[in-house]
């Protein structure tokens, strides 16, 4: 077993982590009564009490509901600086956030407004912390194709400020040939491209996102393991699969951390991380979720996580020099 004070101390990238799902109860009852939002829970407690999720969409039912105090730019600085925050404490230097525009557009909130907001706290981050971070934009795979690209529209003033695209939301019967277009259209533009795929999914759409969407990584990915083709392809090409245990767990993909599939994908040659997705949800920050699969997992020793370390940092998308630097 490796000791948690140098899973705490290693240093990391962290390449999943919705930044809505970084909204801790507290943050959302002062952001409700900073911004009049009326929220159908009395108390910090009820709201932490409703967290019993037993699927992805039970999940997302309440992810969204917890979205709706966001309104100004400052709501969505102050959301990303207390993620930044934590992840310092846990040593992560380089971040890649996820945000889903649709959740806040559809509310009215200008597209403007929230990207300009998580960009002025990733600029205070670095300057307070050292951490370097990079905004993906995700499409809601529940919504239509049309609209994913109304979104990428409205996002194209702010080019510069995000370097990728992703899907994200209910992955069952929206499967990542829905939205073929519209990726093959931000790859023209030179956006990088991942993809929520076999979280609850099935392998064939870990395929379909590598096929038809031309994706770098696979976010979750762990029903791989179900298809040995794929895994010599996910393993040969080195995909990289952001891997988010306590998530996993939360949302009952497996019954207990011991039953979590990261060693195996890992002694095939995939080229695993450990992220935290939504933390505010699923119990726990990056290093949370280092410590509870270790816990879990006696298979991993020194060796996974320095693996698991080394492959955050080369599955980034910063540049080679940077990565240099890191090694
Ligand atoms: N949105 C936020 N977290 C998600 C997850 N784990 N899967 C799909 N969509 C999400
Ligand atoms: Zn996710």
């Amino acid at each position: 077993t490796v000791s948690p004070a140098l899973l705490c101390a290693l240093p990391k990238a962290e390449l999943h982590i919705h930044i809505e799902g970084s909204l801790e109860p507290e943050l959302i009852f002062a952001l409700a009564q900073r911004n009049g939002v009326a929220l159908p829970y009395d108390s910090v407690e009820a709201l932490r009490a409703a967290y019993a999720f037993t699927d992805l969409q039970s999940f997302l039912d309440i992810y969204y509901a917890g979205a709706s105090v966001l309104l100004k730019e400052q709501d969505f600085f102050d959301m990303a600086m207390a993620y930044f925050e934590r992840a310092a404490q846990d040593n992560v230097v380089h971040a890649e956030l996820f945000f889903d525009p649709q959740t806040h557009t559809e509310r009215g909130v200008p597209i403007g407004v929230v990207i300009e907001g998580l960009t002025r706290a990733r600029r205070e981050a670095q300057a307070r912390w050292g951490i370097s971070s990079a905004l993906i934009l995700c499409f809601l795979r529940h919504l239509s194709q049309a609209s994913a690209f109304e979104t990428l529209e409205a996002a194209l003033p702010w080019r510069d400020h995000f370097i990728g695209v992703g899907l994200d939301s209910s992955e069952l019967g929206h499967p990542p040939e829905k939205f073929a277009e519209v990726f093959a259209r931000c790859r023209e533009l030179g956006l990088h491209v991942v993809a929520h795929a076999g979280e609850e999914g099935p392998p064939a759409y870990i395929w379909s996102a590598l096929e038809v969407l031309k994706v770098e990584r696979i976010d979750h990915g762990v029903r791989a393991i179900e298809d040995a083709a794929l895994m010599q392809r996910l393993a040969a090409e080195r995909v990289p699969l952001t891997v988010c245990p306590l998530s996993n767990v939360k949302l009952c993909v497996y019954p207990h951390m011991s039953q979590h599939q990261l060693p195996a994908l890992l002694a095939a040659g995939l080229a695993c991380t450990i992220n935290s997705d939504d933390p505010a949800y699923f119990g726990g920050t990056m290093n949370a979720n280092w410590l509870a699969t270790f816990e879990a997992l006696p298979q991993l020793g020194l060796a996974e996580a320095r693996k698991l370390a080394l492959n955050s940092f080369e599955a980034s998308f910063v540049d080679e020099a940077t990565k240099a630097g890191w090694r």
